[in-house]
């Protein structure tokens, strides 16, 4: 436990590393399961100690400078909003004591200067639009107009980021301002970054835009995928067909309008759709591979009674209609680990991304231990049934696990019933060995979350797309 306490040198070693993996590394598990750790800068105060739900919500650990330097990036905003806040009563000296500070906001890239806050100059039209953002501790920088958020910038240039929402509701894209202040947020919910955060400097990228050059630190960030993103394209589309896979998923089949173009991505990805008339996009996963009729492309879409995309494919939308989307985004990509078993855990119109995976998984051969648990609450909520038990034939050693959580006495179900965490929990004890794909409703997919740690998977092991959805941004 002491080495816990002290020197650092064990930050650099995990860096990027969640907190409950590290403890795990270091032995710091109880064999019972219900592993304490002391909180290290309480000297060992066995009343006061962290579990390991604790540590999954801690950021993951940064190189030990990281964290001095984030601190004397606080220390510097709070002086100089005090100053800012002092006016024309500014304490003598403060201009001094002002240039001091370029210590902590030393000039990111040699020969440039801080555009910073320059908007009338901007404004005017001669100013500079574009700007440098260079993203720690991961080394890549790339080129951000005002008028997109670093987001989407960074997935236009093949940077792949942490997200989910894009909408600033959901925190997932939430990165800390290293160096440069003038950000820019569109609409978002405080939720996801209250005021408190967004004073010291922390800031979602899929609502920010830069007016400056920014050093930026992810604190999430995936070091397989963050170079391995496809650049994003516009299509246009025509739908092919819209069918009824049970009462409320609609199969919808699209085909690229432009014969000569595809558009590539990697199974598990997904595209915006624009609504028509409205500035608003929604989000859908490919059920397809690229490798399969090149030039379609397959989506399990969810209809809500209310719901504003969902209720136009229901009532408007009709074959042969042009639509348009965006794409692909995304890194719920099947992880490359041959060693590693697979879980797969769905419910509802998460069966996109997961049938996609799974086609890809047999149309290469990948015969890794695999088995896919599906909530539904009634047998008339099942889909894809029978493709799904034929994949067992051609991946032998792939299993089909569907449950209902509510099952009707007249679907004569004998298979597995209840929550599906609840399934996975009855059904495995030891997922040491695996790797966990969760994808579907959000509180399905927290449940998850809270469940595979316990049953041993580890905290980087297990990918997830929540498909948040898409209400009023409360703020800003
Ligand atoms: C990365 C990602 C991938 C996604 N992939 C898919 C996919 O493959 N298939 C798919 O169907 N959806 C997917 N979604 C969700 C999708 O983008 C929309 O949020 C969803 O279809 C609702 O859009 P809407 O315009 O119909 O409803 P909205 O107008 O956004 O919402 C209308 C009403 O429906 C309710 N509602 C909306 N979504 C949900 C929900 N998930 N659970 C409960 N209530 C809800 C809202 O609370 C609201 O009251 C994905 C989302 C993300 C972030
Ligand atoms: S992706 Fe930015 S808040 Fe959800």
């Amino acid at each position: 436990m002491g080495k816990l306490i002290g020197a650092r040198e064990w930050e650099t070693l995990y860096h990027g590393w969640n907190w409950a993996d590290v403890v795990k590394d270091m032995g710091f598990v109880r064999d019972d399961g219900n592993t304490m750790v002391a909180q290290p800068h309480l000297n060992l105060d066995p009343k006061k100690m962290w579990t390991l739900d604790h540590l999954r919500r801690c950021p993951p650990l940064a190189f030990p400078e990281r964290h001095s330097q984030r601190d004397e990036r606080r220390r510097a905003r709070r002086f100089r909003r005090r100053l800012q806040q002092a006016g024309p009563r500014r304490p003598t000296g403060a201009g001094r004591l002002l240039s001091q500070l370029r210590w902590v906001r030393p000039a990111p890239f040699p020969g440039r200067t801080h555009a910073g806050a320059d908007r009338h100059r901007r404004k005017a039209g001669d100013g500079r639009k574009k700007h440098h953002v260079r993203f720690e501790p991961v080394g890549i920088e790339i080129e951000v107009d005002e008028d997109k958020t670093i987001l989407r910038a960074a997935a236009e240039q093949g940077i792949m980021l942490m997200h989910g929402c894009k909408e600033g509701q959901c925190a997932a894209c939430k990165s800390f301002l290293l160096d440069g202040d003038d950000v820019e947020h569109d609409r978002y919910s405080t939720f996801a970054l209250p005021d408190y955060e967004k004073e010291e400097g922390f800031t979602l990228l899929c609502r920010a835009h830069a007016y400056e050059d920014l050093t930026i630190e992810l604190l999430n960030y995936d070091e397989e995928m963050i170079k391995s993103g496809l650049p994003i394209q516009e299509a246009a589309v025509e739908v092919i067909s819209k069918e009824y896979v049970t009462h409320d998923l609609v199969h919808l089949v699209v085909k690229l309008l432009d014969p000569t173009s595809s558009l590539k991505f990697f199974p598990g990805q997904y595209v915006d759709f624009a609504v028509p008339d409205r500035q608003a996009t929604r989000s859908f996963s490919m059920a397809n591979t690229p490798g399969r009729n090149e030039g379609l492309l397959e989506f399990v879409i969810k209809i809500y009674p209310d719901g504003l995309f969902s209720t136009f494919l229901h009532e408007e939308v009709a074959i042969g209609d042009r639509l348009d989307i965006t794409g692909p985004f995304g890194v719920f990509t099947l992880r490359d680990a041959p060693q590693s078993d697979l879980l797969f855990l769905g419910g509802g119109a998460g069966m996109a991304p997961i049938l996609s995976l799974l086609r890809s998984m047999a149309e290469r051969g990948i015969e890794r231990k695999a088995t896919f648990y599906y909530g539904a609450r009634r047998r008339k909520d099942l889909c894809f049934e029978k493709e799904l038990s034929a994949l067992a034939d051609i991946l032998p050693s792939f299993r089909y696990v569907p449950a209902l959580s509510e099952p009707d006495e007249n679907d004569g179900w004998d298979g597995e019933t209840g929550l599906i965490t609840d399934v996975v929990r009855r059904l495995e004890n030891d997922l040491g060995r695996a790797d966990a794909y969760v994808c579907g409703p959000p509180p399905m997919v927290e449940a998850a979350l809270e469940l595979l740690p316990t049953l041993g998977v580890a905290d980087k092991r297990i990918f997830y797309d929540k498909f948040t959805t898409t209400g009023d941004a409360d703020e800003q």
